[in-house]
């Protein structure tokens, strides 16, 4: 695929051009670029076509001997880079499902959006993560396979801007394949990415890019004394792997420690899950994906902070091995947990990786993981879980989320819900004693091993899958905390 920029009229050059339009009073409103021109005939064609320039609504045209798409924007006072991203996503999907293989999208700067090379960075977002899909594992009909788009022209308004539009290009291609990267290991079945993959994944991005990863596999886990995974690995043939990458730029500004969560599949282990969906619980790494992507984009952007990613991969499987409802395990930290429901899992791996992250003593700690139904049920797919006591850590998550549209909540880490997680014999019990405000319950249980860090906790089980086709997420993985992270890492001060 070849991305290129230059200055002009969206109808210039090579490919399907692309406009826009807003929904308003006049139907439709007035095309977007401005610089292409009043064009009658175009739309009447639109108006002819009942076109209301509604969010992501299309129409393929002819004009002439080609083809053009008309993409709507919604309504003019909602405009933002969001709607941008979908724009682009909508129109590259449209135009690739059209059998066209290139297209030329304009940088829409309307309403003082930012500058163009922002804007051009959401373009490139929208449509390189919209084309996305996840073949590998079937056959795919060669007419469909045919259905690909070989390149995109993005056009600025003014020369001036194509300079800056082609290095926001490159960043939002650096950032497109970090997701796509996430995805892939995401989507990917969890026979196929197993514990050892993602060690091996983690492996082949620091060889790329010079990172140090040290992985560290289940029988040391065990003789080290990585009590919280190893209590969940236990149940499971694929052995664990504990996987740290590092990137340490020569004077970095911060170091941020990323710890993901990564079960490959979650059964529920024991306390097994009902079998309904059980299947969607390969998802259940997306944690450790995004840690990976971030790795993957920040040493590639070059960015001026040390980032040292760690990861507890492993299954959470039943058998004769596995952990038992009643188990008491004694975690890194040495603080012991009493396992009552196997099930939650999550809080015990990453229980030993917040440990671990206080030797690389970061000015930054930030956990993702799909760690419970509750925020599924409190927060849906809208919004990450944000717990954390850190007031300018929370600050930065939330601009971070309105920046990319990966958007956090944050709920209480009130001291009164650790009530709930005491146990008789251990330090703490896994899971609270009424079942109520699981999330929060988890998050406290996740402080008690973060003691002492300046830490927030993103609860990705509502994010990180989606059930629907959105504009430049297909049905599947989102790839979530990835561009969230690197937002968060770049406005660093
Ligand atoms: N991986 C699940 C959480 C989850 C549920 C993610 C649905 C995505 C969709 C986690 O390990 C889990 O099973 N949590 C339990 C905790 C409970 C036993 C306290 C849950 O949320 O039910
Ligand atoms: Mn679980
Ligand atoms: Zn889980």
């Amino acid at each position: 695929m070849r991305l290129t920029v230059r200055a002009g009229r969206v109808d210039q050059g090579q490919g399907v051009p692309v406009f826009a339009a807003f929904e308003g009073e006049r139907q439709p409103e007035r095309l977007l670029p401005a610089s292409s021109g009043r064009d009658p005939a175009l739309r009447q064609l639109l108006a002819g076509a009942g076109f209301r320039g509604a969010s992501n609504e299309t129409a393929f045209l002819p004009r002439g001997r080609q083809w053009v798409l008309v993409v709507g924007l919604g309504k003019s006072k909602d405009f933002s880079l969001e709607r941008v991203r979908q724009f682009a996503g909508t129109a590259a999907r449209t135009v690739r499902a059209k059998g066209q293989r290139a297209l030329q999208l304009p940088v829409l700067n309307e309403r003082g959006l930012g500058s163009s090379a922002v804007v051009a960075q959401a373009v490139v977002e929208g449509a390189l993560l919209g084309l996305y899909r996840y073949d590998k594992l079937k056959e795919v009909p060669a007419h469909e396979r045919n259905r690909r788009i070989d390149a995109i022209t993005l056009v600025v308004e003014r020369a001036g801007d194509v300079a800056a539009a082609r290095r926001a290009i490159e960043k939002g291609g650096v950032l497109a394949d970090a997701v796509g990267l996430a995805r892939d290991l995401i989507n990917g079945p969890s026979n196929l990415v197993t514990p050892t993959y993602l060690a091996n994944q983690a492996r082949i991005i620091a060889k790329a890019r010079r990172l140090k990863c040290t992985v560290i596999p289940f029988l040391q886990l065990k003789r080290l004394g990585f009590g919280g995974i190893v209590g969940v690995a236990q149940g499971s043939a694929h052995p664990a792997q504990f996987i740290v990458l590092e990137y340490a730029p020569a004077r970095a500004k911060a170091t941020f420690a990323l710890c993901g969560k990564g079960i490959t599949f979650d059964s529920g282990g024991i306390s097994i899950k009902p079998s309904s969906k059980m299947e969607q619980m390969k998802y259940d790494m997306s944690g450790a994906a995004a840690v990976l992507g971030a790795l993957q984009a920040a040493a590639t952007l070059k960015l001026p902070v040390r980032v040292v990613g760690i990861i507890a991969a492993t299954e959470n499987l039943p058998s004769g091995t596995a952990q038992k409802p009643g188990d008491v395990l004694k975690t890194l930290s040495g603080k012991t947990v009493e396992v009552i429901n196997t099930d939650a899992e999550g809080r015990l791996v990453l229980a030993d990786c917040l440990h671990y992250a206080k030797r690389y003593k970061p000015d930054c700690v930030v956990d993702l993981a799909t760690l419970t139904g509750a925020c599924v049920i409190a927060l849906g797919a809208e919004a990450i879980g944000l717990l954390t006591k850190d007031e300018r850590l929370a600050a930065r998550l939330n601009q971070a989320g309105k920046t990319t549209h990966e958007r956090v909540w944050r709920l209480p880490l009130w001291d009164e819900y650790r009530d709930m997680m005491q146990s008789d014999i251990a330090d703490i019990k896994n899971v609270s004693d009424t079942g109520q405000a699981g999330t929060i319950t988890a998050g406290k249980f996740l402080e008690t091993f973060a003691n002492g860090l300046p830490w927030a906790h993103l609860d990705i089980a509502g994010t990180a899958w989606t059930e629907k086709d959105k504009p430049y997420t297909p049905k599947g993985a989102v790839g979530i905390g990835v561009r969230l992270l690197i937002e968060l890492m770049e406005r660093w001060k």
